[in-house]
């Protein structure tokens, strides 16, 4: 899929604190080193919108209904779609997400409740369609804080995500890649870097 489009489009999820962030910073250079110019975006985050939404969603008072928190974070992936990821793949670029559609359907509807097939259905909208070619799902020992507002949401919260995602892997093991995060970082960067190296080297291939 990721041709038909132009780019490669790759996402991080997991909990908080797994490790992510600097993962994805690590891909990142790596691929540059490779001579790609990869573009990095947060969800929420990544336009005017999306920082607005992240600081209101994050550190503004609780939001009390999880239909509407549901909502905001669709708004601010709806702008991202549009505005930043769909022109960046139709370039060609190589996307990299930390967190993208997959972050509400393991938050808002395995960890609020929220019912998740109403969440697919308005990820589908608000993403075009859009789906990763790749997802990394970082697993291993987690240091929140409870330091904004979904870090608060309690220790069973937490619990109930990561049931989400692996039910998510399951699902689609094709598209997910495990990958533990209790070990050294430069170890946990090599295996993520193996499996992009052989999609690139697949994806080369597709293009005959
Ligand atoms: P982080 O990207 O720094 O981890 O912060 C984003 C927070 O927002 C994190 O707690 C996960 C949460 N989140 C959702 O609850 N639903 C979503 O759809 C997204 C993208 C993030």
């Amino acid at each position: 899929m990721g041709r038909e489009r132009g780019g490669i489009l790759i996402s991080f999820e997991g909990i908080e604190k797994v490790g992510k962030t600097t993962q994805i910073g690590r891909l990142s250079a790596w691929l540059g080193a490779q001579g790609f110019t990869p573009r990095v975006l947060r969800e929420p985050g990544g336009t005017m919108l999306g920082e607005s939404l992240r600081s209101l969603l994050l550190h503004s008072g609780e939001i009390k209904n999880p239909e509407a928190e549901l909502l905001l974070f669709a708004a601010a992936r709806a702008e991202l779609v549009t505005e930043v990821i769909r022109p960046s793949l139709s370039r060609g670029e190589i996307v990299i997400l930390d967190r993208f559609a997959d972050s509400s359907v393991a938050y808002q509807g395995f960890g609020r409740g929220i019912d998740v097939k109403w969440i697919r259905i308005l990820n589908q909208h608000v993403t075009e369609g859009l789906r990763p070619d790749i997802t990394f799902l970082l697993q291993g020992p987690s240091f929140y804080h409870g330091d904004d507002n979904i870090e608060k949401s309690g220790q069973e919260f937490f619990q109930r995500v990561e049931a989400g995602y692996n039910t998510m892997v399951a699902e689609d093991p094709s598209r997910w890649h495990v990958i533990p995060s209790a070990r050294p970082i430069d170890e946990v960067a090599k295996v993520i870097q193996s499996v992009v190296k052989s999609y690139l080297v697949e994806d080369r291939s597709r293009q005959g």
